[in-house]
């Protein structure tokens, strides 16, 4: 941490004013104060114009009086903070943390009990969050519920999902708020765990923009110890109130004092490329835990993995589910397994032939016949390899290429079983020289009734990532809670999954053209997500003719979506066959980073485009993505990021001519010019399409 300034003074208010708090550059403004009967509440504008009108916070007790009314404010403090910070990986290599700060100290007089309300104005927005101070009167207590409001002023276009306690794989819906309706969409579209849900109940999350073209996104950061909010919508007045996601008896959180919630963030701006920008999320989180963070790499990955997807291959030995045969022990092998020594060779083979530093395997260990459906909790044991799986072997091997391997953990939900076994799954990951665990947890979670999004299991992905940390392992989650910045803390949580990636384009309706438009400003404000980009044969129907499902993309914006998607952990995707074919565009590929110095938000809109340059870590290289929905477009842009002075050669993977996500996605071309800081390059992009840069100092 460098250049620190702390200013700090406190107030003694001895009755319930209210007060104000602006952000650095003056276009927030926050209100906040006690009503009447002691309710506390804030508003918010930007530039002048009400964002949220006032808005009424509190937390519901179990058993007990409510810490949401008959509340006087006792004291208030004012801060500013302004400090950087540098990420150990990143999208750019310092982070600035500028805030006001202004903390109100709340005294409820009937109960004699304390809450204070920590709000941060950045210049991108708003954070706040309750802090339970240790006292006499409330030491340990049931969270049943959390009332903060959000009370929009008008019927925004909103970007939504919906509430499932469970999973967050669906589609994005494009509505007003006052049209939100959770029972009007088609679930038949190859979503394996549905949680409960309500009709106006949405997940955060979620981008919202103004008939006016004001950008607002609210979401929350540093979950810990806490379940996940998810947001219930009044269609008709637009106010949005916090919904926590239970636990299998119905209660909400258990926190003992001193405590505090997860912060809840209301970002505002009316340019789309500020809130892409923001750096609010993380800095809310605390500074890593980690000392010596010398073992936590970036990663570029291929495995064992799509062709399991595209039905080339099976996960089990067997090439059934069928629990009874795999009980019997007489397991003959079907010829389709896909993690053999011999096919994990191949991989390392090509990792190490194209500069990948990882290759993942996906079903080498036995339980795989009888993984889904959780009637079992013990499928797993993570430490027992399938016969025609040999460790010793592929860890030599992968030694003498100087490839990693990554290890997968399917839970399929059972996290009981996992948290039993985990310690001696890690030590046999380090064993045999796995750097990298990919876990998952499809299914319903046991212990049975718990919720992927409740308290429980987001303390258990965060004691997961912990308990790594000890082991120098680096995590990569599927099916988890979507993150909220925790991997500033422990930077080795280097991916997640935590929304619909590019696998449901093999097996189900797929990804919309818009899709990888709106997750930026959805699922990627928390943190990296290992979307497996990188698919050259869109169509399913190359791997059997009467398949019908496919990409939703050209092969060009397969490859512009390595820039679009920050993450430190990127994989590609497709078989080392189809990339073989394709040699010139998977160039692009071998070329392109995954760590950056910096980031550039070049042009955004939700729903419609993304277009982003990055700077490789340490180096003078950059890359540029460019990606649009389901409409054409062309853009010109300058490269005003690159030094000055300096030349480049830039090449540019473009769709062809005729080019379009359904009709014709294989169509690409590539050309290299030269560029300075001063050129401007004019980018089409088809239908569904994207364009790739890379730029070299010459
Ligand atoms: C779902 C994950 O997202 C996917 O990557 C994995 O291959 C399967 N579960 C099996 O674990
Ligand atoms: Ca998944």
């Amino acid at each position: 941490m460098n250049k620190v300034v702390l200013l700090f003074f406190v107030i003694i208010t001895p009755f319930a004013m209210a007060q104000k708090l602006n952000s650095p550059n003056n276009q927030l403004e926050l209100k906040v104060g006690v009503n009447k009967i002691g309710r506390p509440y804030y508003s918010l504008l930007y530039k002048n114009k009400a964002v949220v009108e006032t808005s009424f916070l509190g937390l519901v007790l179990k058993q007990t009086n409510t810490l949401a009314a008959d509340f006087e404010i006792k004291n208030h403090a004012i801060k500013t903070v302004n400090e950087k910070w540098n990420p150990v990986l990143g999208e750019q290599k310092e982070i600035t943390n500028h805030f006001n700060e202004l903390t109100v100290e709340l005294f409820q007089k009937t109960t004699q009990r304390k809450m204070n309300i920590v709000f941060r104005l950045f210049d991108e927005g708003l954070a706040f969050r309750y802090e339970i101070p240790a006292q006499e009167k409330l030491n340990y207590f049931v969270i049943s519920d959390e009332t903060t409001q959000f009370a929009l002023t008008e019927d925004y276009k909103v970007f939504w999902i919906p509430g499932d306690y469970d999973s967050q794989e669906y589609v994005y819906n494009e509505t007003k708020l006052s049209e939100i309706d959770v029972t009007k969409l088609d679930m038949n579209n190859g979503i394996g765990m549905k949680g409960p849900m309500a009709k106006s109940r949405i997940q955060s999350p979620v981008m919202l923009k103004s008939p006016s073209g004001m950008y607002v996104n609210i979401f929350e950061a540093a979950v810990v110890n806490y379940p996940i909010m998810h947001l219930d919508v009044d269609t008709s007045t637009f106010l949005m109130q916090s919904h926590l996601v239970p636990n299998a008896i119905g209660d909400k959180a258990y926190l003992q004092a001193p405590a505090n919630t997860p912060w809840r963030t209301i970002m505002v701006s009316d340019d789309a490329r500020k809130i892409l920008a923001s750096k609010m999320t993380l800095n809310l989180n605390e500074p890593s835990k980690i000392e010596d963070t010398s073992w936590i790499k970036p990663m570029k990955y291929v495995g064992i993995w799509w062709e399991m997807h595209v039905g080339k291959a099976t996960w089990d030995y067997a090439g059934s589910q069928n629990a009874q045969m795999a009980q019997d022990a007489e397991l003959k092998p079907t010829g389709k397994h896909g993690a053999t020594t011999e096919n994990t060779k191949k991989y390392i083979d090509f990792a190490a032939k194209h500069g990948f530093d990882g290759v993942l395997v996906e079903g080498w260990n036995v339980g795989w016949e009888d993984w889904f459906g959780n009637w079992k909790e013990n499928v797993f044991d993570f430490v027992t390899p399938y016969p025609d799986f040999n460790v010793e072997e592929v860890k030599k091997y992968a030694q003498s290429k100087g490839v990693k391997m990554i290890m997968h953990h399917e839970t399929s939900g059972s996290v009981a079983n996992y948290e039993r076994r985990l310690d001696r799954a890690f030590s046999f990951m380090k064993k045999h020289n796995y750097d990298a665990v990919k876990t998952g947890y499809v299914g319903k979670i046991i212990p049975r009734g718990e919720w992927h999004d409740g308290q429980t299991m987001v303390n258990h992905f965060n004691w997961v990532v912990e308990r790594a940390a000890e082991y120098k392992i680096m995590v990569n989650s599927h099916e988890s809670s979507r993150p909220t910045g925790v991997h500033r803390t422990y930077p080795n949580y280097i991916a997640a999954e935590a929304a619909r990636g590019n696998e449901f384009n093999a097996w189900s309706i797929g990804n919309p053209p818009a899709h990888e438009t709106i997750l930026p400003f959805t699922r990627f404000l928390g943190g990296p997500m290992d979307y497996t980009p990188g698919i050259f044969e869109i169509k399913m129907s190359h791997y059997d003719a009467a398949k019908k499902e496919q990409v939703h993309t050209t092969l060009a914006k397969q490859l512009a979506l390595y820039v679009t998607i920050y993450s430190p952990l990127q994989m590609a995707a497709d078989l080392p066959e189809n990339y073989e074919r394709y040699p010139d565009a998977f160039q692009f590929i071998k070329d392109v980073e995954v760590d950056w110095d910096d980031t550039r938000i070049l042009e955004a809109e939700p729903g419609d485009f993304v277009t982003i340059a990055r700077k490789t870590k340490g180096k003078e290289t950059w890359f540029l993505g460019a990606i649009t929905d389901e409409n054409p477009r062309s853009t010109e842009i300058t490269v005003d990021f690159l030094t000055p002075g300096k030349k480049y050669k830039a090449t540019i993977y473009q769709d062809g001519k005729d080019a379009h996500w359904e009709k014709n996605p294989k169509a690409y071309t590539i050309k290299t010019i030269e560029v300075t800081a001063k050129s401007k390059i004019k980018l089409n992009l088809a239908a569904g399409g994207g364009t790739a840069i890379s730029f070299f100092p010459l």
